[in-house]
């Protein structure tokens, strides 16, 4: 199976609307068709600007968190339909932000995804260990605990989602893991998805991914392409990363 290389931005909450402006004509002009598919995750006050700068460029947009309810009495949540009404192509679900800072659970995050796939959205579920997890070699048993319930879902659902590995000590610290570390996790994510019969599923890589960085993370043999935090707020440098 051959598997679109795909670099997405994870603007978190980063932007106004003139400095999004300059960001976002650069990437409409700067990516080309037939590449890396290229995307951005912004806040969800920009996503009419993003929709607006973007539609008829090859880059396409979303955002960084979707509710697991249609629709109802939930202040301050944003549902799929919202999202697909301002033309969206993905949503991250259960970054690791979400799930510390928002105590979202691997049940929820499936539940996110689900309701992602019903709107017609692309989820981005992403998964990742934490530097004592790491450390107390419980990486892959942390990930594996993770992904269940969004597995459960079966390979119809799961053909639909992107996967993203991000690993906890690698996020806005500036500290990559190795290819080879990451590779390692990406095996085993990729052997479950085939177990579950979703092996062309892209699994990206994520966590202080640079223009240096990037060609070698790429080069791995299951991963297949980036979620890009920082890095994505400047154009030439995400640029230069679509194209590794
Ligand atoms: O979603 C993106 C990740 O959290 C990576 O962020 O590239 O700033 O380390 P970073």
């Amino acid at each position: 199976i051959t598997r679109q290389r795909l670099v997405l931005g994870n603007w978190k909450m980063h932007g106004n609307q003139a400095d999004n402006a300059t960001l976002l004509s650069a990437l409409a002009q700067g990516v080309q068709a037939g590449g890396t598919e290229v995307g951005v995750c912004v806040p969800f006050p920009y996503l009419a600007q993003a929709q607006q700068a973007l539609s008829g460029s090859t880059v396409s947009w979303g955002a960084q968190d979707v509710s697991a309810q249609e629709q109802g009495a939930f202040t301050g949540e944003v549902s799929g339909a919202m999202l697909t009404d301002f033309a969206c192509r993905w949503v991250l679900v259960g970054h690791s932000e979400r799930r510390s800072l928002h105590a979202e659970t691997d049940a929820q995050v499936a539940d996110k995804a689900k309701a992602a796939l019903a709107a017609g959205l692309t989820p981005v579920v992403c998964v990742g260990e934490t530097l004592a997890e790491r450390e107390a070699d419980d990486t892959l048993a942390v990930i594996a605990r993770q992904l269940a319930p969004v597995l459960a879902l079966g390979a119809p659902a799961v053909s639909r989602m992107v996967l993203a590995y991000e690993p906890v000590w690698a996020i806005g610290t500036g500290r990559t893991a190795s290819p080879e570390q990451a590779q390692d996790v990406h095996a085993a994510i990729r052997q479950s998805l085939e177990q579950l019969g979703a092996g062309g599923v892209r699994v990206l890589y994520g966590g202080s991914v640079k223009a240096a960085s990037a060609a070698s993370l790429f080069a791995m043999p299951d991963i297949d392409g980036g979620l890009v935090g920082g890095a994505s707020l400047v154009a030439d440098e995400f640029l230069r990363i679509a194209a590794a």
